[in-house]
């Protein structure tokens, strides 16, 4: 009796282990696919400080708004989201509406909107299950200027530009065009910083992945057009640069771009860096009629100044401090060509990059080439780190736009001019949308369209029901 019951226990064991086996295979499976879909849609970008716990919030967003806070999104259940539901949480990435009110469009959610339920249940799982939580606040809290301190405006905002739906499971799949789609829309969500912003701070759809300026930086136009965007690049030079961050004799990756890469890109399966190449290909083309020939197209320095070069400089390791020149070809010779080589073509692997034959030197705006002077590159790759030193307080306003007017005249695109003072704009986070220059007048003028309006829908009332008696 005692030994049929024994064996009877130990035969019920042995049915329940696999039982158990497979559930907690199920979890961890779910947790494996939140972490890739935490990686492809860059989750840590912005919720993780930089040298700060993972997860735990506190990276400053600048806006042209002014600066907003992410949140800690560990599952902390004081200080992250420990305590949510799956449905607050898919409601929180998706729609932007946290229990605690509206969140700020800064929190990706109009490209996240797309994101299918499965894929949300595995983000959720891996948040829960698969972080460890920081008990801790992030130290700054977001505090916008009147009117945009009123979060419920953001509601009002959202019935007129966020209107996503998540993308069916099966359309999500690995492989093909489609799911390039979904990792570019909606995951990886490129169009937030490569297309263009209406008045209204929206991206403009008429001009989807058509470049955008942003804190100084320039997204270009990486749609199909093999002009003006990157249908002259072949799949490798697109699969390289996203994985990479460079694609030799085209462009290399820093600002915003290299923290993507960084963060996200480089960690995603080669199969999937196809499909954004596959789904690249299909964006619509969006033509600058000024530009009349792709900015990688400048391949040779221009020679008569080679001559120029070589006599006046004094190449001594003395000559080489930076001083207070403003020549622009002392200033490369002291400052860049140590990397660049003089003729600007880098070294042969390409490891210090060709600035001929480079989009940031030949294409139609030199703000990225002032902003790498200016901060440098500093980027993890899949087989080590590449910087270039940043400049500024090295050199001054003065010699960083003389320096880049050398290089443009010399290396690419010399219809462009860079004066001192663009230079301390682009420092400034660039020009400032229409919305942060006018927001508070308009938002007077708001108070009063809203008054009009409501006056208006209480006249149609009345007219209804007068035509209904
Ligand atoms: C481009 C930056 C950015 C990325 C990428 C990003 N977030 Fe956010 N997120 C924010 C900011 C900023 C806030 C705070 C917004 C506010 O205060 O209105 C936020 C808020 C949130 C909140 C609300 C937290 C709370 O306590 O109210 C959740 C949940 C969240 N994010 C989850 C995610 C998830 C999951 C991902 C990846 C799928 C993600 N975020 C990617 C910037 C980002
Ligand atoms: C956080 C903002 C941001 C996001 C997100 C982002 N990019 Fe970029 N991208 C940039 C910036 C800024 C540059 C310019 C970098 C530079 O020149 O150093 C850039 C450059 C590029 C270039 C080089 C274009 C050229 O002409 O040199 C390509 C290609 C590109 N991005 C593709 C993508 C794709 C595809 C995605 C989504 C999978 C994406 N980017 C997401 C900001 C972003
Ligand atoms: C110590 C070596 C070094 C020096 C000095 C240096 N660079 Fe660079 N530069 C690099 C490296 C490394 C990269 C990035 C390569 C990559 O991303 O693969 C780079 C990238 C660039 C890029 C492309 C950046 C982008 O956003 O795509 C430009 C333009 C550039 N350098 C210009 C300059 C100029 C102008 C100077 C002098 C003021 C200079 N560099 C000095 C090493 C250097």
């Amino acid at each position: 009796m005692t030994r049929s019951l024994i064996a009877g226990l130990g035969l019920l064991t042995l049915a329940a282990i696999p039982h158990f086996a497979m559930a907690q295979d199920g979890t961890d499976d779910f947790i494996k696919k939140g972490a890739y879909i935490a990686r492809a849609a860059d989750c840590m970008a912005c919720h993780t400080n930089p040298g700060g716990k993972d997860y735990g919030g506190g990276y400053v967003i600048s806006s042209p708004l002014g600066d907003i806070i992410a949140s800690n999104i560990s599952p902390s259940k004081t200080y992250g989201i420990g305590n949510w539901t799956e449905g607050q949480f898919a409601q929180a990435v998706r729609e932007g509406v946290a229990p605690e009110g509206n969140l700020y469009p800064a929190m990706p959610y109009t490209s996240y909107s797309g994101i299918s339920d499965a894929d949300i249940h595995a983000l959720y799982v891996y948040f829960m299950q698969g972080t460890a939580p920081v008990d801790e606040a992030p130290v700054k809290k977001t505090n916008l200027p009147f009117p945009f301190s009123q979060r419920w405006l953001m509601a009002g905002w959202n019935v007129l530009y966020a209107s996503g739906k998540p993308m069916p499971a099966a359309t999500t799949q690995e492989g093909g065009a489609k799911r390039g789609e979904y990792l570019v829309n909606v995951l990886a969500h490129c169009s937030t910083c490569h297309t263009p912003r209406n008045i209204a701070m929206s991206e403009d759809q008429s001009r989807f992945l058509g470049g955008a300026d942003l804190g100084g930086w320039h997204a270009p136009n990486i749609t199909s057009d093999p002009v003006s965007g990157i249908g002259g690049w072949s799949d490798e030079d697109i699969k390289s640069y996203l994985r990479d961050g460079s694609a030799h004799g085209k462009s290399q990756a820093a600002g915003g771009m290299a923290e993507a890469v960084e963060h996200s890109l480089r960690h995603l399966t080669d199969s999937d860096l196809t499909s954004i190449v596959e789904y690249l290909r299909t964006v619509k083309p969006v033509r600058d009629p000024n530009q009349k020939a792709p900015g990688f197209s400048f391949s040779t320095p221009k020679l008569a100044d080679l001559a120029k070069l070589d006599a006046p400089i004094d190449r001594s390791p003395d000559a080489m401090t930076l001083g207070t020149s403003t020549n622009g070809a002392e200033l490369y010779t002291g400052a860049c060509a140590s990397c660049h080589q003089l003729n600007g073509q880098g070294t042969h692997d390409q490891f210090y990059p060709s600035l001929t034959s480079n989009t940031i030197v030949g294409g139609p705006t030199s703000q990225n080439l002032v902003m790498a002077i200016l901060k440098g590159v500093d980027r993890a790759t899949n087989n080590g780190t590449v910087a270039m030193p940043a400049f500024e307080g090295q050199l001054n306003n003065e010699q960083v736009a003389a320096v880049a007017n050398y290089v443009l005249s010399r290396f690419g695109n010399d219809a462009l001019h860079v004066s001192a003072s663009d230079v301390e704009l682009l420092k400034r986070g660039g020009p400032k949308p229409f919305i942060a220059r006018y927001a508070h007048s308009m938002s007077v003028a708001g108070i009063a369209a809203a008054g009009l309006f409501v006056l208006i829908i209480i006249f149609l009332l009345a007219r209804r029901k007068v035509a209904t008696r």
